[in-house]
């Protein structure tokens, strides 16, 4: 038996999907956590794309049960979608291959007015440019215990009764404060009621489960979504999402004390950030169109354009303090063939001192200066190399360098979105 998590150590859009596909043969069961519908985890077998943004990233593996855990906000709308979308693809989803907590919160129309409407009223630097798909004011609805959870699809008048109560408060800050539409207490029911029979089947007592499968030895794989620098808590505060993306929040958004024996930290070799907020090794010049082209870096969930810059081993090591990896997994190293010389940020100038962590103050982090390293680059394109021993000499001494720098090693390699083109190594 052997437990595994695979986390974002950065903004995001690392890879993990990827990861999760690829790690999801050593496991039984696979498990979200936290996030929602802003995640776009994308999966490349044979040549075929997906992207999945609720389901987790194991689903392909006919053999394997994914669950959807209580940390986790659901849009039934979107899960819906995405079963038929993959179903077209001929990849079946029963009961029996995933479930849903009855405790994981629920997605309403509201919540995506409400999302949007906010981020519409605000102006230039104070926009966060979230995703639109109501993940803050779900969250927030949970934190003031009214919102909607799974399990409530069972007794619909219950639902009901939530929506109304739910809409007095909802409506008065659409209408006043945002000039908007108030939403339809009746539309939103008739919506919820329509999805809630192809919901009702899928819900579970997902720690159970996880009980279960430990109780028999057998592997279960967390899945995270978004990456540390968007944590709640200790990401780029206010620019960040709304739920806890570090590992230890594992356990409580599943339902279930893990011990993990790996704990993989997926890091792209280079750094994007979509939205709004700091990010001090930006590039916005020829290295990042390099980056942004070559890594075809556009948002899986919005389609918006990657900001791209360098390595940054400033937040990389705070998302080992923060999460713990046993080891690291680094994709796209192929984006950056090509370069004659790439540069790894290993501290920042702050306040006239070099820290190595990020500083702790609301948006201190643009006020900070990279100090950065070169390192020299190579040609030779890798995305087909299979091994460690046939990679260019250079590529090496980067790989070598980052698990320097963070003293953790790199155990797998990713040098294109396929399947096929990872390289383990032992
Ligand atoms: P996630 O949210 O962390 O799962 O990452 P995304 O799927 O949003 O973004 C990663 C993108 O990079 C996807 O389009 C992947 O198909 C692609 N990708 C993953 N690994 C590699 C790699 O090693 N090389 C290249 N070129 N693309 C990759
Ligand atoms: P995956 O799992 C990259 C970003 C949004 C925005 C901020 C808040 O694919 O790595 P939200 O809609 O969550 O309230 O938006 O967080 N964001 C992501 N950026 N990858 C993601 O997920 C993201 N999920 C949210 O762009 O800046
Ligand atoms: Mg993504």
């Amino acid at each position: 038996m052997s437990n595994m998590i695979v986390f974002g150590t950065q903004w995001g859009d690392e890879g993990k999907g990827k990861i999760v596909d690829i790690l999801t043969e050593d496991a039984h069961m696979i498990v979200r956590y936290q996030g929602g519908n802003n995640a776009g985890h994308t999966l490349v077998t044979h040549g075929k794309t997906f992207i999945l943004h609720l389901i987790p990233s194991g689903i392909l593996h006919p053999d394997k049960i994914c669950l959807i855990g209580n940390g986790v906000v659901l849009d039934p709308e979107v899960f819906c979608q995405e079963i038929d979308k993959l179903g077209a693809s001929g990849i079946s989803i029963t009961p029996e291959r995933l479930a849903i907590s009855k405790k994981t919160h629920l997605i309403m129309p509201y919540h995506k007015a409400l999302d949007q409407a906010r981020e519409a009223a605000k102006s230039g630097q104070d926009k966060i440019g979230t995703t639109g798909r109501g993940i803050g004011p779900c969250y927030e609805d949970k934190m003031a215990r009214i919102g909607i959870r799974a399990g409530d699809l069972q007794d619909l008048e219950l639902v009901r009764e939530k929506i109304s109560k739910a809409l007095v408060e909802k409506n008065s800050l659409l209408k006043t404060l945002y000039g908007q539409e108030p939403v339809d207490h009746q539309q939103v029911f008739e919506h919820i009621q329509g999805l809630a029979a192809r919901l009702v089947p899928f819900l579970a007592d997902v720690s159970e489960k996880i009980q279960q499968a430990a109780e028999n030895g057998k592997s279960v794989l967390f899945e995270g979504a978004q990456g540390v620098q968007l944590d709640i808590d200790h990401g780029t505060y206010p620019f960040v999402t709304s739920s806890n993306t570090v590992t230890g929040n594992a356990s409580a958004g599943a339902g279930y004390l893990y011990s993990m024996s790996r704990v993989i930290g997926v890091v792209k070799a280079y750094t994007t950030r979509v939205g709004q907020g700091p990010f001090p090794c930006e590039q916005d010049n020829e290295f990042g169109s390099h980056m942004q082209e070559k890594g075809a870096e556009f948002g899986s969930t919005t389609g918006r354009r990657r900001r791209c810059g360098w390595l940054d081993l400033v937040i990389l090591r705070e998302a080992v303090r923060l999460c713990g990896p046993t080891e690291i997994a680094l994709t796209k190293l192929d984006v950056l063939s090509g370069l004659k010389t790439i540069r790894v940020c290993t501290g920042y100038k702050y306040q006239d001192r070099t820290i190595l962590y990020p500083p702790q103050e609301e948006n201190s982090m643009a006020g900070v200066t990279p100090v950065y390293e070169d390192l020299p680059g190579w040609d030779t394109d890798i995305s087909s190399i299979k091994s460690w021993k046939d990679m260019p000499e250079n590529a090496k001494n980067y790989v070598k360098a980052i698990e320097k720098h963070l003293n953790i090693r790199v155990s797998l390699i990713s040098v294109g979105p396929d399947r096929d083109q990872t390289i383990r190594i032992s």
